[in-house]
C-alpha cells in the first residue's frame, strides 16, 4: 500500500473547481481584499473536467482513494458541475462523493447534483441571525436562502451536514441557537475551530473558541456523550445528545490536531496538488496532465511517498510558521 512518511494512506481527494465565491466571509475572503480588482484565476488556467477526471483517476489507481469532495471557493459557481460529478462517479473504487458549499445555489442545483451521483453536502452556515450572517458573509444574502438550500438538498435525497466556524467576537452567541435549531432534524451540525488558513484573515489564537469550550456550552443545556468516529481519520469528534435528538461534531484542528490520521490531498482549481491545508506551495499537475499525462500515477505516488505534513500538530510548538506565506482558503478549498 502507498504510504507517506508518517505511514498514512492516500484515501481522500478534495477537488477545488473554482477560486471564486458569491460570499465574502470575513475569515476566508474578506471583501476589502477580495474586491473587484482581485486577480481570480483566468478561465484558461482552470483544469477542464477531463483534466480533473484524469488526475483523479490516477489518484484512485495509485492510492486507496475512495472519497472525493468538491470544493471551491463556491463549487456551484462552476458551470455544468453535475457533468463533472457524473464523470467522477464512474470511477471504479470511488465510494463517496461529497461537496462543500455555502448552500445559496442548492435550490437550483440539488436535484441535478443528486442525479449525477453526488451523495452528500456540507453546507457552511455560521449564524441563524440575519444581521450577523450578513456581517460575517459580507453580502446581502439571507439566512433563509441557506436554509432553503439545505431543505432542497434533503428533498433531493442528499445527506446534509452543516459546518459552523466559531470565532470569538464573531459568533459565540450562535453556538446554542444553532444546536437548538438542528436538533431532531437529522442534519449533523459541526462546529469548527477558527483556523489560521492563509494570511488574509489576520488569525490570532485569542479568537479561537476551543472544542472544550464549545462542548461545555452545549453540554450545559443539552447533555451529550462521545460517539465513535464514523471513519478513520474523521475531521470531527462526534457527540450524541443523550436524549436521542441526534448528533453534533467538533472539528478541533487548533486545540486537538488530527494530523496523525490525515489521508487527504487537495487539488486546486488550477491543478496544484497540495498535501496539507496549510501548505505554502503545491506541485503543478496541470503541466503534467497537459503534456505527459501518462506520468500522472508516478508523479502522484512520488509526492505522496515524500509527504511529511502535520501542520496542526506543529502549529502551537512552532509559532514562527505563522509568518510564512500560506495559500488562501478560497484556493485550497478547506
Ligand atoms: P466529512 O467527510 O463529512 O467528514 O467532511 P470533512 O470534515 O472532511 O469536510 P468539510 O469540507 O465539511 O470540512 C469541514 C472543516 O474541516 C473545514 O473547516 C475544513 O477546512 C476542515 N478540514 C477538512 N479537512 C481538514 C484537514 O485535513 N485538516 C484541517 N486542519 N482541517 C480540515
Ligand atoms: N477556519 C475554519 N474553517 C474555515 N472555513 C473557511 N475558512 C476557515 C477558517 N479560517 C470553513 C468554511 C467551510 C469549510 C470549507 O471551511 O466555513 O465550511
Ligand atoms: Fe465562500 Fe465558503 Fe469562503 Fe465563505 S467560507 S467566502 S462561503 S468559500
Ligand atoms: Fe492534514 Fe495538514 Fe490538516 Fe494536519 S493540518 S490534518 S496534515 S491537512
Amino acid at each position: 500500500m502507498l504510504l507517506d512518511k508518517r505511514n498514512r494512506p492516500f484515501r481522500d481527494l478534495r477537488i477545488s473547481v473554482t477560486d471564486k465565491c458569491n460570499l465574502r466571509c470575513r475569515y476566508c475572503m474578506p471583501k476589502e481584499i477580495f474586491d473587484d480588482n482581485f486577480p481570480f484565476l483566468p478561465k484558461n488556467e482552470l483544469l477542464t473536467f477531463e483534466e480533473i477526471y484524469e488526475i483523479t483517476k490516477a489518484a484512485v489507481e495509485i492510492g486507496d482513494v475512495k472519497k472525493l469532495r468538491l470544493t471551491g471557493g463556491e463549487p456551484l459557481l462552476r458551470k455544468d458541475l453535475p457533468e463533472l460529478i457524473a464523470m467522477l462517479s464512474k470511477l471504479e473504487g470511488v465510494e463517496d462523493i461529497a461537496m462543500t458549499t455555502n448552500g445559496i445555489l442548492l435550490p437550483k442545483y440539488a436535484e441535478s447534483l443528486k442525479k449525477a451521483g453526488l451523495h452528500r453536502v456540507s453546507v457552511s452556515l455560521d449564524s441563524l441571525d440575519n444581521t450577523r450572517f450578513q456581517e460575517i458573509t459580507g453580502r446581502t444574502m439571507r439566512v433563509q436562502q441557506v436554509l432553503d438550500g439545505i431543505e432542497a438538498a434533503e428533498r433531493a435525497g442528499l445527506k446534509v451536514k452543516v459546518n459552523a466556524v466559531v470565532k470569538k467576537g464573531m459568533n459565540e452567541e450562535d453556538v446554542l441557537p444553532m444546536a437548538r435549531h438542528f436538533r431532531h432534524t437529522g442534519v449533523t451540525l459541526r462546529y469548527i475551530e477558527y483556523m489560521d488558513v492563509g494570511n488574509a484573515n489576520g488569525w490570532k489564537l485569542d479568537h479561537v473558541l476551543s472544542k472544550k469550550e464549545i462542548i461545555a456550552m452545549i453540554n450545559d443545556e443539552f447533555p451529550i456523550e462521545s460517539a465513535a468516529p464514523s471513519y478513520k481519520g474523521e475531521t470531527a469528534d462526534r457527540f450524541r445528545y443523550k436524549d436521542g435528538a441526534g448528533e453534533i461534531g467538533v472539528i478541533s484542528s487548533v486545540s486537538d490536531a488530527f494530523c496523525d490520521s490525515c489521508s487527504r490531498a487537495r487539488l486546486t482549481a488550477d491543478g496544484q496538488l497540495i498535501t496539507c491545508l496549510f501548505a505554502v506551495t503545491g506541485t503543478d499537475l496541470k503541466k503534467v496532465v497537459r503534456s505527459e499525462k501518462e506520468q500522472l500515477p508516478e508523479v502522484l505516488a512520488g509526492l505522496w511517498s515524500r509527504r511529511d505534513d502535520a501542520y496542526s500538530e506543529q502549529r502551537l510548538k512552532e509559532t514562527k510558521k505563522h509568518h510564512g506565506k500560506k495559500l488562501e482558503m478560497h484556493r485550497v478549498g478547506g
